[in-house]
Formats: C-alpha cells, sequence, structure tokens
C-alpha cells in the first residue's frame, strides 16, 4: 500500500484524471476538493461517471469545462449539459478559458485567443451573461495560453479580464504556468502581464508543466511545474492572496503520488504566504476559498 504524506492539504489539490479515479476512492485522501474536466463526463452514465459520483460525495467539486468558447457562438445545448452536470455533481464553481473554439463550419480542438479588443468583449459579455443565466454556481474565466497575438489587439489581457469582471461578475481561474508561456512566446515579461489583472477578482489558480520547443514553450501539461512558474506563484500569492490552487497534468501522466507531491509544494507556498499575511481571502480551516 502506498504510504500517504501526512501534510494536510487545504488550499491545493488536483485535476482529476480517470487513471486516478478508483485509486482516490481506495485511499481517502483528505483533500479539500477536487477540480473535474466536465467534457469528459456529459454523457452523465458509464463506470467512470459512477466513480465520479462518489467522489463527488467525498470531495467538494470544481467544474472545469474547454467547450464553452465564449469568444464567439454558445452552444445552448451544451450549457444545458454543463448545468446539468453542475447540479449533478453539486459543484462549487464552473469554468472556462477566455478563448473561442467554434468557428464557421466547425469546432477546433483547441484553446484559439480572441483579439483583445471592445468587439471581443461585447461577444464575451453576451455569451458569459447567458451562462450565468443558467447556471447557478460562480463562473470563472481562465486565461489561455497563448500563442500569437493579434494587430487589433487594444487591451492587455488583464485588461480584457478587468472589463469582464466589472461587465459581467465573472470570477478569474489564473493559471500560473498560462501566463508564463504566454509571456515567453509573446516577448512579454509575465510579471507585466499578472500586473494588469483585477485582483478582487481571482479566485482560483491552476499549476502545471509546460514543455520547450524553441523559440516556444509548449502548454503540455506534461512536466512538473518549473522553477520560474513557482517563482510567478509566489508573486501572484503576494498579489492577489491565497485561493484554492489545482495542479493540472495530461501528457505522461503520472502516478497519483507524483500530482499529490506538487500539491504539497503549492501548498507550502501558500501556508508561507498565509503566514505573512494573516490567509488573505481563504478560509484555511475549511480549505474553502
Ligand atoms: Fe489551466
Amino acid at each position: 500500500m502506498t504510504l500517504v504524506n501526512p501534510m494536510k492539504l487545504t488550499c491545493a489539490s488536483i485535476s482529476l484524471r480517470e487513471p486516478h479515479m478508483a485509486e482516490l476512492l481506495a485511499r481517502e485522501l483528505p483533500l479539500p476538493y477536487l477540480e473535474v474536466m466536465a467534457d469528459n463526463f456529459l454523457s452523465g452514465r458509464g463506470p467512470h461517471y459512477h466513480l465520479l459520483k462518489q467522489l463527488a460525495e467525498r470531495y467538494p467539486i470544481e467544474l472545469h469545462c474547454v467547450g464553452f468558447s465564449f469568444g464567439s457562438t454558445l452552444d445552448p445545448d451544451y450549457l444545458k449539459a454543463i448545468a446539468r452536470l453542475a447540479v449533478d455533481l453539486n459543484a462549487r464553481s464552473v469554468s472556462d478559458h477566455l478563448s473561442l473554439s467554434a468557428v464557421p463550419g466547425g469546432f477546433v480542438h483547441d484553446l484559439l485567443p480572441v483579439t483583445y479588443q471592445e468587439s471581443s468583449l461585447q461577444v464575451l459579455c453576451d455569451n458569459l451573461g447567458r451562462t450565468q443565466e443558467v447556471l447557478s454556481q460562480p463562473l470563472r474565466l481562465e486565461n489561455p495560453s497563448r500563442y500569437l497575438s493579434y494587430q487589433a489587439d487594444c487591451l492587455t489581457e488583464g485588461e480584457m479580464m478587468t472589463e469582464l469582471h466589472r461587465r459581467c461578475g465573472i470570477e478569474v481561474l489564473l493559471d500560473i504556468n498560462n501566463l508564463y508561456v504566454t509571456g515567453h512566446n509573446l516577448g512579454i515579461e509575465p510579471e507585466a502581464l499578472m500586473a494588469d489583472y483585477p485582483a478582487a477578482a481571482v479566485r482560483q489558480y491552476h499549476l502545471a508543466g509546460h514543455a520547450q520547443q524553441p523559440p516556444l514553450l509548449l502548454d503540455n501539461h506534461g512536466n512538473t511545474v518549473s522553477e520560474p512558474v513557482w517563482q510567478l506563484y509566489q508573486q501572484a500569492l503576494e498579489s492577489f492572496g491565497v485561493h484554492p490552487t489545482v495542479i493540472e497534468w495530461d501528457d505522461d501522466l503520472p502516478a497519483l503520488d507524483t500530482l499529490l507531491g506538487e500539491a504539497r509544494q503549492a501548498e507550502r507556498f501558500a501556508t508561507r504566504q498565509g503566514d505573512r499575511t494573516e490567509i488573505g481571502g481563504m478560509d484555511r480551516a475549511s480549505g474553502i476559498g
């Protein structure tokens, strides 16, 4: 049997992946919550869904999505399916990205960046508003990894998030690795990218590993969190406070304990920051931010 590190996690956790579900149920780990990739469970049936329902009885669920395409066309059937899943799992939040995937003639299986300008804000606000009318959970928007920018861009990513928070009341899921990858790929200091974010709106963090493919960094979720990303996470904690932090891993998925090790490292950062600031914005007793 695997030995469990006795360190109690109150802030950091993991994004659930199907190969780890049975082990998570068997080990009864004291995790504060689980993030669940909603798009993998839209059918609401099957053996993995049965496991998920059992996990949802044990852990609070943060529902994460990739199919809304808030930057282009909202699919009402997808929205209904996500809302149904959120109720069924008693999810406490729903998130997706500041991006688009639905394009004329089909759906690209990627998170394409929107142009950072007023016309995009209007489309986004319309779609976010319609989504909020259906969901009963807070809606969070995540910064995507970007590999290109547009000549039409006239707002920064942080200014886009600020406007969306002001106009629609959305919360921000700040992916620290995405921020680092975007900064590298676009030649912008990631600290400068982060400086424009609306501090009052940040409610959750993502951490993950990336791959080097010179001259680019690829957000492949296939490695441990890199040292510069840990440093950027520290800066985010100082700027925006301690919030629930999720470790994401997809490519070359390792053993569950490797993900838990990364979560414990995030917990150490959050605890040190919490000790300094007496836990701004985070209820450490319950682990619920
Ligand atoms: Fe993420």
